[in-house]
């Protein structure tokens, strides 16, 4: 486990490291531990550039008002849009393309709680549209400007890191996987689609993190009785821990110039996708590789040409959705 004073010691190099100016996405970054990590960023950089996307504008505004007092001289950006729809994640990109020649980080956090499998008008699976289609659109979308950082690349999904295993491969957008194994393909299916994006992409590093159980407004319609049950990890520590994913060297792309801040006394290297640094990070709420009978059944899953066929049932949706939405 890396502790949480290893994960702030880490953090609070941020601003010596990274002197130029940072620049950082936040998708899901109204709300819970999206708008946290945004937060924490502001406090330990020296005058970043933090866009924070959300369908809701009067929390957008809340979150820059608070990012300005936090660090006045960053700079604070909000883009209404609708992630669970593709039109929604292409145009959110254009935008950020029209302004910014790289990017250094882009951190996804969007979802709901909504086991109802209800469909976006796109034809697919909110869940897992919030989860996975969307955010693989926005990596595919923006990693011509994060291959562009001088400094720093690296994309962060908070999700179910550490919480793969099966994947229904006859229903990739789980309409009808039992509720009991839906976290598992999901997170699964996240992150072979990660691993599949990461392949063209070798100078950026990607964390699929787990922050364990957070009291978000995600949670807001959980039964009283149900919360009293559960441990949660604090708001605040999640925060810092998801800027740690974000920016520690811990999980480094395959080139070292940007791999973040150097490793602390007793951190080692976490191991990507192919076994060694770079790629994929699936990572548990400590901050930790998944166990290893995960990481194994994940080999597997890349042995058995699974992740190709991740990766084809997800362009053909795209290209399902594009034609569809560029005739009107
Ligand atoms: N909290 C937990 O215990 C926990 C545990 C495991 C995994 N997770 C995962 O962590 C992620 C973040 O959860 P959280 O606890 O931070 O939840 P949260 O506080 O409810 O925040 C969710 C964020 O997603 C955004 N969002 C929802 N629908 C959207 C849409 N259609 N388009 C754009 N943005 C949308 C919301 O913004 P707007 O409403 O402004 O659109 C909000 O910023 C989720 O994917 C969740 O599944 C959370």
């Amino acid at each position: 486990m890396v502790s949480l004073s290893q994960v702030r010691a880490s953090n609070s190099l941020i601003s010596s490291t990274f002197s130029e100016k940072l620049v950082a996405v936040f998708v899901g970054g109204t709300s819970g531990i999206g708008e946290e990590t945004a937060k924490c960023l502001a406090k330990y950089a020296k005058s970043p550039r933090i866009y924070i996307a959300g369908r809701s504008r009067d929390a957008g505004d809340r979150v820059l008002a608070e990012c300005k007092r936090i660090n006045p001289s960053g700079q604070y950006i909000f883009c209404k849009s609708d992630a669970s729809l593709i039109r929604g994640a292409d145009e959110l990109c254009n935008e950020i393309k029209k302004e910014e020649g790289f990017i250094n980080l882009l951190v996804m956090s969007q979802g709901v709680y909504d086991f109802s499998r209800s469909v976006t008008s796109e034809g697919l699976h909110l869940l897992a549209a919030l989860n996975y289609y969307s955010r693989i659109r926005i990596i595919q979308n923006l990693m011509p400007l994060l291959e562009q950082a001088p400094f720093l690349r690296r994309i962060v999904s908070v999700g179910g890191g550490g919480h793969e295993g099966s994947l229904d491969t006859a229903d990739f957008q789980a309409l009808n996987v039992p509720l009991e194994n839906l976290r598992e393909h999901l997170s699964t299916l996240v992150t072979l689609g990660l691993q599949a994006v990461a392949t063209s992409s070798p100078e950026v590093s990607i964390v699929h993190g787990y922050p364990g159980t957070v009291k978000t407004s995600l949670l807001k319609d959980v039964p009283e009785e149900t919360l009293k049950t559960m441990t949660f990890i604090p708001l605040e520590e999640c925060g810092e821990r998801h800027l740690y994913l974000a920016t520690s060297s811990k999980y480094s792309p395959l080139k070292s110039e940007y791999a973040g801040i150097p490793l602390g006394d007793g951190v080692e290297v976490a191991l990507g996708s192919g076994g060694q640094a770079g790629g994929v990070y699936s990572i548990r709420e400590d901050c930790e590789n998944a166990p290893p009978e995960v990481m194994q059944k994940l080999a597997e899953l890349g042995a058995n040409g699974v992740m190709e066929e991740v990766w084809s049932h997800t362009l053909e949706q795209f290209a399902r959705i594009e034609e569809n939405y560029k005739k009107h």
